[in-house]
């Protein structure tokens, strides 16, 4: 989704907002600009397209001063174009505004605005903002002119603003979208994601909703909406700059499919000890762990990828913990009215901890009393700090559309929640604990050994590179990764439709589509339901469909139907579907790059959706 950075200090701004921005980019976007300060004049530059389009342009014609905004929009409201690319500004050029977000009531003010005189350029909600502070600037300063505007937003923002008049100064708001200040030295920075400035600070400032900072190159000054100063401590970000490197990768998705295995060590480091058989975790989470009771209810919530590890965390919580667990769409959640009190716990799952639907159900959750734990990537995320415990998965962070290391991660840390539930409601014996502990702490070299399929999957791919529809089915446990590895598919190969179905939903229905050649990949390692598979097999090859199988090593049964066959170190079905997603990744990776894909900024989706 956009993004956003400010900086004051003593380097040039455009440089410097240049290539953070660039750091930006893996987040998806259609156009960018940016607006700098020099002393006399905001000097405005936007352009469609590419990144390297805006730059171009700001070589030629460079913008001097060290005081500016830059931004890269994904459009929600108006077209792209160069007229509706952030910043926007005033009829007077007095300010500039960059914007992530939706303001919900922009066209009332819109109308209002007209009214008392104001020319607008763009069709963009956004562009209000800037209106409404010209407008209230007429009787106040313009910092409370600033404020005085935000109480009259509607919806969700993160928001920088420069103005004329106030060098060495920027003013930032937020309300349901991220917004980051970083402190250098003898700078500041404001962006939407701490990736944008990891190379020039690691020293962080979070900023909660409705708090207003006003940033010189020293630091922020923040206070309420209401205008009460607020204290806040600095934090250190453990990211350093090269994990958002390639690093001689080609894509950052192939660079974080290979990193899985260390990303998964990361999650179970410090709470998984196989020697002394124990998971334990810091204080806060394990307190909250220890208060649930044998007759809690489970409700997890999340999106897309994350919403997928959610359903397998279903299988495992409901199997060996024994406790009933709901999962849902956090964008369906939030408005079904679900029942939940002081008996439910909601764990909601987001590699970005700012997922606007999440976020939105996390709140919910909280408002009618349920205990919330979020299992999350991003340190000091949005949900991250509104939960009453984290479960940071400590994945590093990630920076293709499409998620993989952080998929992985998130299982293993419903792993390690399922089991330390399920031992301390007494739902497992020792000698099945010892081993489940002993196979959990296997999982980054089995992981490594699945990734050894990668040239056999690169074959693979090439003969399936021209098919333009795909079911990948797969059952229990492995049915969530059926989905997922449609998923993976479809979002990074957009000339492709892919479909995760329940293998024994097949022939319900979809079925009906099979004909000659039509590729259904089998998600099948060794589970006490691989004869019900080989059934389904068996029902595809009939109507001549070709069948891709993910199965155990030694599993000959299973093989044998199979066209294409990969396999994945054999486990129990528990631990599977962390195996099986890394050949389901790299099969949509290879068949993306056979068709020239944009993979790693696939069109029309961004990396972490921060509108509802
Ligand atoms: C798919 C993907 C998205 C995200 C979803 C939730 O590869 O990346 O489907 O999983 O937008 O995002 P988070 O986990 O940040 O809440």
């Amino acid at each position: 989704m956009c993004g956003i950075v400010g900086y004051v200090g003593r380097a040039e701004a455009m440089g410097t907002i240049l290539e953070a921005l660039g750091r930006l980019e893996y987040r998806g976007y259609d156009s960018a600009g940016m607006a700098v300060l020099n002393g006399r004049a905001i000097q405005v530059c936007k352009r469609t397209g590419k990144l390297k389009v805006l730059a171009e342009t700001l070589r030629a014609k460079p913008l001097a001063g060290t005081v500016g905004i830059g931004h890269t929009r994904w459009a929600t409201h108006g077209e792209p174009s160069e007229a509706n690319a952030h910043p926007h500004t005033d009829c007077r050029g007095e300010l500039s505004v960059v914007h992530n977000g939706i303001i919900e009531n922009y066209a009332p003010l819109k109308a209002r605005l007209l009214e008392q005189g104001h020319r607008f350029r763009s069709h963009t909600d956004t562009e209000v903002i800037a209106h409404l502070i010209e407008e209230y600037a007429k009787h106040a300063p313009l910092p409370s002119a600033f404020r005085r505007a935000l109480k009259d937003l509607q919806g969700s923002y993160a928001l920088c603003v420069l103005f004329r008049r106030e060098p060495g100064r920027l003013f930032g708001a937020r309300k349901g979208s991220p917004l980051i200040v970083g402190v250098g030295k003898g700078e500041a920075l404001f962006a939407s994601d701490v990736t944008a400035f990891l190379d020039r600070t690691r020293t962080v400032v979070y900023l909660n909703d409705d708090e207003v900072v006003e940033l010189a190159a020293k630091g922020p000054t923040i206070t309420t909406l209401a205008g009460k100063a607020v204290t806040r401590k600095s934090s250190t970000v453990s990211w350093d700059v090269s994990a958002a490197r390639k690093e001689g990768y080609d894509h950052f998705m192939l660079k974080e499919i290979h990193e899985q295995p260390q990303a998964i060590e990361q999650t179970l480091f410090n709470r998984l000890d196989v020697g002394r058989r124990r998971i334990a975790f810091d204080r806060r989470t394990q307190r909250f762990l220890d208060r649930i009771s044998a007759q809690e209810k489970i409700v997890i919530i999340a999106c897309g990828t994350a919403y997928h590890a959610g359903l397998v965390g279903e299988y495992m919580l409901e199997e060996f913990a024994r406790l009933p667990v709901d999962v849902d769409f956090a964008s369906e959640f939030r408005y079904r009215g679900p029942m939940l009190d002081r008996r439910t716990t909601v764990i909601a799952i987001t590699q970005s901890g700012e997922t606007a639907d999440t976020l939105a159900g996390v709140r919910l959750a909280k408002r009618k009393g349920a205990n919330v734990l979020a299992i999350c990537n991003v340190m000091g995320s949005s949900i991250a700090r509104e939960a009453d415990a984290v479960l940071y998965t400590h994945a590093g962070p990630e920076i293709a559309v499409a998620s993989t290391k952080a998929y992985t991660a998130q299982l293993t840390a419903l792993l390690l929640v399922t089991l330390a539930l399920a031992k301390a409601h007494g739902r497992v014996r020792p000698e099945a604990w010892k081993r489940l502990l002993a196979e959990l702490g296997r999982l980054p070299d089995l992981v490594r050994q699945a990734l050894a399929t990668e040239p056999a999957l690169e074959e693979i791919a090439a003969k399936y590179a021209r098919a333009r529809n795909f079911y990948y089915l797969g059952r229990r446990y492995n049915y969530p990764s059926a989905l997922e590895g449609a998923l993976k598919l479809k979002e990074i190969c957009p000339l492709i439709h892919a479909e995760g179905y329940a293998a024994g939903e097949m022939k319900h229905g979809p079925i009906s589509l099979i004909r000659q050649g039509w590729p259904v990949v089998f998600v099948a390692p060794r589970t006490p339901v691989s004869e019900k598979v080989i059934s389904n097999i068996e029902e595809v090859r009939a109507r001549r469909g070709t069948c891709l199988v993910v199965a155990s090593e030694g599993d000959d049964d299973i093989s044998r139907y199979a066209d294409s066959l990969v396999r994945v170190p054999r486990t129990d079905e528990l631990f599977s579907p962390v195996l099986v997603a890394v050949p389901l990744q790299l099969l949509a990776y290879h068949i993306a790059r056979a068709n020239e894909c944009d993979i790693d900024q696939p069109p029309n989706l961004a990396k972490s959706v921060t509108v509802e």
